[in-house]
């Protein structure tokens, strides 16, 4: 993949087989009991409305009162997107499991060295998927139940602009990066299927929609030295830029300026410079297996 911003060990997007789903992970069951038991802090509800001119709205729900089995009933037959987040905290046996498919990922791909490792369980209806949009870390997408169609986009300046990682990681938007239409002929296009695990080079966009299937993914998310450091300069060079300098793009700073600017952004976090201007999303439905997509207003 031409122009990357990371030429990190993963140069293209790759499939790996894993066993996740022969463990059972999946099972209807096994869900419900976990949607029972998960940690409601630790729980995102979302509901996609899509527009005829390829954007998108988004409503943020509460977990509501339904039990797992309902819950897992409004997902299935809804346009929703449930995360449940940390599940190194929140599912351990799930989690376990995963870190070992990951080792053996990572060892097939020589120079890969993850120094931190989270992930989050994605359950979500057959007609919904997730936007253009990038990650700023690793990501190996393990694939559990249904099937999703994923768009990788090269992470250069045109599909990635710089500006729009540092709003991104500063946290100083909730907006997507710019997508154009034209970007689809530079997609690579993966349809996966249960049992497959996704990685695709570091910080690359991508976007996802189901293909008709209830789906459930265990995103996992990882971040490596080169990461961290390129993390840390990009927010650096976001708080730079406010106060009306012109840092110099990270792409073209070596090892040990990133390092340096790394280093910078710890001490700026400390002093709290860059408030987030993310606010609490208002909660405005909450999942209902009766009622249409899934849910109910509230
Ligand atoms: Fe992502």
């Amino acid at each position: 993949m031409d122009g990357t911003r990371y030429t990190g060990p993963i140069r293209e997007a790759q499939v790996f087989p894993h066993g996740l789903v022969a463990a059972g992970f999946a099972e209807d069951d096994r869900l419900a009991q976990v949607l029972d038991r998960y940690p409601a802090a630790l729980i995102d509800i979302n509901l996609y409305d899509y527009q005829d001119d390829g954007g998108h709205t988004l409503r943020t729900g509460a977990r509501g009162a339904l039990n797992g089995a309902d819950l897992l009933k409004a997902i299935q037959q809804g346009r929703l997107w449930v995360n449940l987040r940390d599940v190194q905290d929140g599912w351990p046996e799930l989690w376990a499991a995963a870190m070992d498919e990951f080792s053996a990922i990572q060892s097939a791909l020589p120079g890969l060295k993850a120094v931190r490792n989270a992930g989050q369980l994605i359950l979500s209806s057959p007609k919904s998927g997730a936007p253009y949009h990038f990650d700023n870390a690793g990501v190996v997408l393990f694939h559990m139940r249904g099937r999703k169609r994923v768009f990788v986009y090269p992470g250069d300046e045109t599909h990635l602009p710089e500006r729009s990682m540092e709003q991104v990681i500063a946290l100083q938007t909730t907006e997507e990066i710019p997508y154009r239409p034209d970007f689809e002929a530079d997609a690579t296009v993966i349809d996966l299927e249960p049992g497959q695990a996704l990685t695709w080079p570091l910080y690359a966009p991508h976007r996802v929609r189901n293909l008709d299937q209830f789906c459930v993914s265990l995103s996992m998310d990882f971040q490596t030295w080169g990461s961290r450091f390129r993390n840390g300069a990009l927010f650096t060079n976001a708080v730079l830029r406010e106060r009306g300098g012109r840092p110099r793009p990270t792409d073209r700073m070596a090892r040990p300026e990133l390092a340096a600017r790394w280093a910078a952004s710890l001490a700026l976090k400390k002093a709290g410079v860059m408030k987030s201007r993310i606010h609490d999303l208002t909660r405005d439905f909450e999942p209902d297996a009766e009622g249409a997509d899934g849910v109910r207003a509230l």
